[in-house]
């Protein structure tokens, strides 16, 4: 079996080439750029591959709202491309997508199942969505695959570093730290999603799935945890995300049921904060 990942030198594109059977070829923005669906085509058509993994994105949140062109570029006409590509082909398209399809269900407070409505509240949402929409309309054989909070020992690639890092750079420089209290979601750490998403692949039980760790927090209770951890003392404390005035708006709550995929008979993945604690081993046996 022969399967191309795009976006291989991202945060999870990094971590799920090594966990994928058979022939796996990665492919970086060079290679096969989503926004050059020519091009797309004929590196697609050339490797011949039976599974495509669609790990690249336009991962801007809030400059999406100021280019949302570049945004829907990538994230949804660059994707409806590979997805065409992929039907021509006959191919299993494994696409990531996000939990921030939600956030206009304000009151919510339980977490949010694969059947329910999505409504984004911004641009990268919005085009993130698209992205869903257009794979699963045009590509047959689909994993759209939506994940939160990711964050891996390569961070994410074009935003120099991941939530993880930032906290624990920031509080090595000895600064303040102001973490919004009022957006829950659920870190998730991408070993697991990757170890999640390859045990998915040979099921063949094409769909909408979503992949976290388990259980939920605040991004205060996670920067909390992480100090928690790692044992750094920290200048912490909580704000609100009118306070914080990013130029996104996020979702106040978008935690994702995994239970679709746990009802495969699939492992289940570990709590959260079990999981920021492999990722700090992890780091520091890199380091
Ligand atoms: N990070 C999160 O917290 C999070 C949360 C929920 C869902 N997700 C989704 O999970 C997936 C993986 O995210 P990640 O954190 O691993 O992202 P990442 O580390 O930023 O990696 C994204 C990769 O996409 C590549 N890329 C960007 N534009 C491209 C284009 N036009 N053509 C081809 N490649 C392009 C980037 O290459 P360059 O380095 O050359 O730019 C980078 O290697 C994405 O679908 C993302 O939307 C992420």
């Amino acid at each position: 079996m022969k399967t191309a990942v795009l976006g291989a030198s991202g945060q999870l594109g990094r971590d799920l080439g090594p966990r994928l059977p058979g022939d796996v070829v990665p492919l970086t923005r060079a290679d096969a750029d989503l926004a050059d669906p020519a091009k797309l085509r004929a590196t697609l058509e050339t490797l011949r591959p039976d599974v495509v993994i669609n790990c690249a994105a336009y991962n801007f949140v809030d400059r999406a709202e100021t280019e949302p062109d570049l945004a829907f570029a990538v994230n949804a006409w660059g994707v409806r491309s590979l997805a065409a590509i992929c039907r021509d082909l006959d191919c299993t398209l494994v696409h990531f997508s996000t939990d921030y399809v939600f956030g206009l269900d304000v009151a919510r407070q339980t977490p949010f199942s694969e059947i329910e409505a999505p409504g984004p509240v911004s641009v990268y949402g919005l085009s993130k969505l698209s992205g869903e929409y257009v794979v699963r309309t045009l590509c047959p054989k689909h994993f759209v695959l939506r994940t939160c909070g990711l964050y891996g020992v390569w961070g994410s690639g074009g935003k120099g570093g991941n939530f993880v890092e930032t906290m624990l750079r920031v509080a090595g420089q000895g600064k303040p730290l102001r973490v919004v209290a009022d957006q829950f979601c659920t870190p998730s750490y991408t070993v697991d999603v990757a170890t999640a998403a390859a045990s998915l692949l040979p099921t063949a039980r094409h769909g909408l799935y979503h992949l976290t760790n388990a259980g939920s927090c605040s991004w205060h209770e996670f920067a909390r945890t992480i100090f928690e951890l790692a044992g750094v003392k920290a200048d912490l404390s909580p704000t609100s995300s009118r306070e914080y005035a990013a130029p996104a708006r996020r979702p106040d709550y978008s935690v994702l049921a995994t239970d679709k995929f746990t009802s495969l008979g699939l492992p289940p993945t570990r709590p959260w904060r079990d999981a920021l604690a492999a990722y700090l081993d992890e780091r520091r046996q890199k380091s």
